[in-house]
């Protein structure tokens, strides 16, 4: 049976604009805070081929998955899942694990997230000012303790970022984002070339590459694959139906393999670009490339006080990463957001305050994680900790593997064939193998040798 129906939220007006609003939605902190400072705490080399593995064989054949499942719905994911539910007779319970759990997962990343965002923003007002000009190591690390000592100023750049991120949602998605991101993305990829080709001058391009691509699997532990794995999803966006949502609003006559092919390799090169850029830096200012979730925000800034037109450029970089984490942003709130129009007949405005507001004060728990919280701990970990490993290391990987299995099990198989229109047998039968068997299994060992 085919849908030729549109989805009442709108839709992207070309397939052009799926991949910019998706690679919008995939580019974004995971790639630029997040990727070198995992990579750094999990010894570099061994922890880059394992992600790289886990975004072909598991992140890709995923997000055509989710893709296919959200314009075979096209709804919100709870009631896409409820569709195809119905359609194919299966158990409801997937509306909630695939569903409910999603929308759940991206309401709970955008909490924390917010905050990470809101310090992108207030580096803009940093770089702002010369404070940075050939400042010393130590000056700059104090400029971000500083910044996460201070419970209040970490509040404020949080609030401000997720009004921001409501209004725009509150707009709809296509009006002004569909032309914010054909504008910065190419922008933020350019000054991503910049920034590598700093990183070249500093006489330690070479050790910041080797600590990359050198593949000294003793360094590698189960808990670092599952780091690996879960960061491989977080980069895509995947396994909370952001994907699926905006798949949801993709046109028909779009190939999805070929779509998610290119949008895949666009993040992870920009992933790539950043390890290139930050890691020669760390060592040529003999930093720790463990250093944690402070290391772009110490690092780039060094970088930046050392170059000519540094100030400048820094301030650029910091808007445009503020940008790739609105893009991203708006793909997390849009899952309940779309859900909430549906189901309550609510207004865009509505149902984005309403979200933006719970998501806003889960938030504030992250904030303080940092000051006033830092001594609170369950499992060893602060508040921001422990939601980062939930959602990272155990609902992402989980909600993936859900979908996998859904698609690969559950629907009808004709659905899927009538979504991807592989030109090739081999290629549906690759993809098939890959959802049914290998991501799944995948998933389900890593997870487990990780805890044991
Ligand atoms: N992919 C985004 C990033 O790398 C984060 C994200 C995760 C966005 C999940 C949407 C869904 O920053």
């Amino acid at each position: 049976m085919t849908t030729r129906q549109a989805s009442v939220h709108g839709m992207w007006s070309s397939r052009l604009v799926f991949i910019l609003a998706a690679t919008g939605s995939a580019v974004g902190l995971g790639n630029i805070w997040r990727f070198p400072y995992v990579a750094g705490e999990n010894g570099g080399g061994a922890f880059v081929l394992v992600y790289l593995l886990c975004i072909a064989l598991i992140g890709i054949p995923i997000m055509m998955a989710e893709v296919l499942l959200g314009r075979a719905g096209r709804q919100s994911p709870i009631n896409t899942m409820g569709q195809l539910v119905r359609r194919s007779g299966a158990n409801r319970a997937w509306v909630y694990g695939v569903g409910w759990l999603g929308a759940l997962t991206g309401f709970l990343i955008l909490s924390y997230y917010s905050v990470f965002a809101g310090m992108a923003m207030h580096y803009i007002t940093v770089m702002g000012t010369a404070s940075m000009t050939d400042a010393s190591r130590e000056a700059a690390e104090g400029v971000f303790a500083s910044l996460v000592g201070s419970g209040p100023l970490l509040v404020f750049w949080h609030s401000l970022f997720m009004v921001i991120v409501v209004l725009i949602v509150a707009r709809g998605v296509k009006k002004g984002l569909e032309r914010a991101v054909k504008l910065l993305m190419p922008g933020l990829f350019l000054l991503m070339l910049v920034l590598v080709g700093y990183a070249m001058t500093t006489g330690h391009f070479l050790d910041g590459m080797a600590f990359m691509f050198s593949f000294q699997f003793d360094k590698m532990s189960w808990a670092g694959v599952l780091e690996a794995m879960g960061q491989a999803f977080f980069t895509l966006s995947l396994g909370m139906a952001a994907i699926m949502t905006y798949g949801a609003y993709l046109p028909d006559n779009a190939r999805i393999s070929s779509t998610v092919a290119t949008i895949a390799s666009l993040d992870t090169l920009v992933a790539i670009l950043a390890g290139m850029a930050v890691f020669p830096v760390v060592f040529a200012n003999g930093l720790d490339p463990e250093a944690g979730p402070g290391l772009v925000f110490v690092v780039l800034p060094l970088a930046f006080g050392k170059i000519a037109v540094g100030q400048l450029i820094g301030v650029l970089f910091f808007v445009l990463l503020t940008f790739a984490a609105i893009t991203s942003a708006i793909s997390l709130i849009e899952p309940a957001v779309a859900f909430l129009i549906e189901r309550l007949k609510q207004t865009r405005l509505m149902a984005a305050s309403l979200v933006g507001m719970i998501a806003w004060t889960v938030g504030l728990g992250s904030a303080f994680s940092f000051n006033i919280w830092s001594a609170y701990k369950f499992a060893d970990m602060t508040f921001l900790g422990f939601l980062d490993h939930l959602t990272n290391n155990i609902m992402l990987p989980l909600g993936g593997a859900l979908i996998a299995i859904f698609c690969g099990w559950v629907l009808s198989q004709e659905t899927c064939r009538e979504q991807l229109r592989m030109s090739k047998e081999w290629q549906y039968q690759t993809w098939l193998f890959l959802v049914r068997v290998f991501a799944p299994a995948a998933v389900i060992l890593v997870m487990f040798a990780s805890i044991w």
